[in-house]
């Protein structure tokens, strides 16, 4: 599987730009497989189809099959979830037809992570979602109902992951994040290759304010230093506007001590 180099800083990002390890340089072999085993395949037809992670795809950067679980159930009318042992609310998804769908992906190739996507998983942040950039292998398992039976947890997969505190009613449109903002960062997909180093949270910081033309509109001006064409005066306001913005809107992100200052 292609092993990519990480940032000497270790900050955690993939040094997998072009520039950096160009396709032909034989370091390795540029793209990434994800397969995503769900029950609702169809929920993610359309988003594979759209513009940045289709030309991704056509473009051999990444492939991102969906499987349909229940082609691996062995019960007649493709059941794969049944009642909980002990009684209770919701239906849990079985552990048969999802062994049987991760063996038959494993029979194909090696995959370097087994993830689930579940609400009470590892939350999703921007040092995972650089950590997971480098894989070059994942399966994505959709939760559904009220979750899988504990023995996937247990031995099938390697990672549990969450979009944030709230419910879903099932792991299809986490997926779809994941692998959105994983996508993004693998070389050659998004058009500007420094773009993904300048994003909010790579740095530990939200974006500063941008603007675009016209320079005034409706008497809403841009800020002058940034048509001043001093680049260093440029630079010097927009980081002190995302350290601002960041300690009015993100405190959590500079440490600690700077929890306190929300909102002043
Ligand atoms: Cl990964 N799944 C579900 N069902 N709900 C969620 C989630 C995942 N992440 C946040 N909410």
């Amino acid at each position: 599987m292609p092993k990519v180099e990480r940032c000497p800083e270790s900050c955690g990002f993939a040094l997998h730009l072009p520039l950096l390890i160009p396709p032909q340089s034989g370091l390795s072999d540029p793209s990434v497989r994800i397969d995503i085993i769900t029950v609702l395949p169809d929920l993610l037809t359309s988003w594979l189809g759209e513009s940045i992670l289709q030309r991704a795809r056509s473009s051999g950067l990444v492939e991102v099959h969906t499987h349909d679980l229940r082609q691996w159930s062995t019960d007649k009318h493709r059941r794969v979830d049944d009642y909980p042992f002990g009684g209770g609310a919701g239906m849990v998804m079985q552990v048969e037809p999802i062994d049987r769908a991760i063996a038959a992906l494993k029979a194909e190739r090696d995959y370097d992570e087994v993830i689930y996507m579940s609400p009470d998983g590892h939350l999703l942040d921007q040092p995972l979602v650089n950590e997971l950039s480098t894989k070059g292998s994942m399966i994505i398992l959709c939760g559904h109902y009220k979750g899988v039976d504990e023995r996937v947890r247990e031995h099938l997969i390697t990672r549990e992951v969450s979009i944030g505190d709230y419910v879903l009613t099932g792991g299809e449109l986490a997926a779809a994040v994941l692998c959105d903002a994983v996508i993004r960062l693998l070389p050659g997909v998004i058009g500007d290759e420094t773009s993904a180093l300048t994003d909010s949270f790579q740095d530990g910081l939200v974006a500063p304010p941008a603007y675009s033309r016209p320079a005034e509109y409706k008497g809403w001006k841009v800020p002058d230093v940034l048509l001043s064409g001093h680049q260093a005066r440029i630079d010097e306001w927009r980081h002190g506007q995302a350290v601002e913005r960041t300690k009015q809107r993100r405190p959590g992100l500079l440490g600690p001590e700077s929890e306190g200052s929300a909102g002043k």
